[in-house]
């Protein structure tokens, strides 16, 4: 084997790695999305709940076996887990596409607003594009993740590879934050509603000035996007939104597990909360990671920038 067989090959264990820990979150997430479709249904629609209840079957054991391999399990073994959770998820976010247009049209009944289901949809091209980076093949464009006036192909770099890229550091920071921004304006415009009128106002209030932060930085996100800078501030104050609504939502989430919140319950499941929490850290730590790189302009402080 030569030096360049073996870099060669370093490279592909780095991605298989990397893919590996971004199975063990998505997996997770696309899991409790096929639960939360079910559980949302009208008890007349049997088909479509039969439908949504397989893939959580069918997620189930996937994500149990993301969380048995280690960074040492041989590569075939996670590049067949990538294979077939490309398989699955592909089918999920097909059958979430379909079910936003029943829902829009009227011809389902459910408790899920339509919008929810495509922000979960969302996500779900968010982890396909992941994969389909690790595999070298292409991702979505930037408008299936939501990201508007681009039809370029969106990044998607699994976490652990943003070190590698310290070149386009710039780049991926301002994708991930105009995704994850919008996730988590929903995840508090969602929210809101589902409060008890009356006796748990003070939540409603709580967090619908969370949705408000979240919006306004997500509106400065875009124009940094439009006029290419201004960066550096914008992932500071997005940062310090963002651990603000998660701290909020892990609170909550302690209290909903206690019961101690006015009247005990509120109208969702509170693992959802815990779901919500858990994205917010997602992106949180890709910041995290993101300040990590050394850029070679000698980022952060630098307020002009131009992707490659
Ligand atoms: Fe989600
Ligand atoms: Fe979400």
């Amino acid at each position: 084997m030569t030096d360049q067989d073996r870099a060669f090959l370093g490279e592909i264990r780095r991605e298989l790695v990397a893919a590996l820990e971004e199975l063990k979150f998505w997996l997770r997430i696309m899991n409790e999305h096929a639960g939360l479709i079910r559980n949302g249904l009208d008890p007349t629609e049997e088909r479509l709940f039969r439908e949504a209840d397989r893939f959580f079957m069918e997620l189930a054991p996937l994500r149990a076996e993301a969380e048995t391999l280690i960074y040492t399990t041989p590569g075939d073994r996670i590049a067949d887990l990538i294979e077939r959770s490309l398989r699955i998820v592909s089918k999920l976010r097909d059958f979430k596409r379909n079910l936003t247009e029943l829902i829009k049209e009227c011809r389902i009944l459910t408790i899920l607003p339509a919008d929810l289901i495509d922000h979960i949809r969302r996500e779900a091209d968010f982890f396909i594009g992941i994969l389909h980076f690790v595999r070298g093949e292409p991702t979505p464009t930037k408008e299936t993740i939501g990201i508007p006036d681009a039809r370029e192909r969106a990044l998607t770099v699994p976490r652990l590879l943003i070190s590698d890229m310290p070149e386009r550091v710039e780049e991926i920071a301002l994708e991930e934050t105009l995704f994850w921004l919008r996730q988590n304006m929903e995840h508090a415009d969602v929210l809101a509603l589902y409060f008890r009128p009356g006796i748990q106002n003070q939540l409603v209030q709580i967090t619908r000035s969370h949705a408000a932060r979240l919006r306004d930085v997500l509106n400065e996100a875009l124009e940094v996007n439009k006029h290419r800078r201004g960066l550096d501030k914008l992932l500071r104050r997005s940062q310090r939104v963002v651990m603000d609504w998660n701290a909020f939502l892990r609170q909550l989430f302690e209290a909903l597990l206690h019961c101690s919140i006015p009247n005990g319950q509120i109208n969702i499941f509170p693992i959802l909360d815990d779901h919500m929490a858990r994205e917010a850290e997602y992106y949180l730590e890709v910041l995290r990671l993101v300040g990590q790189v050394r850029r070679p302009q000698g980022m952060p402080g630098h307020e002009h920038w131009h992707p490659i």
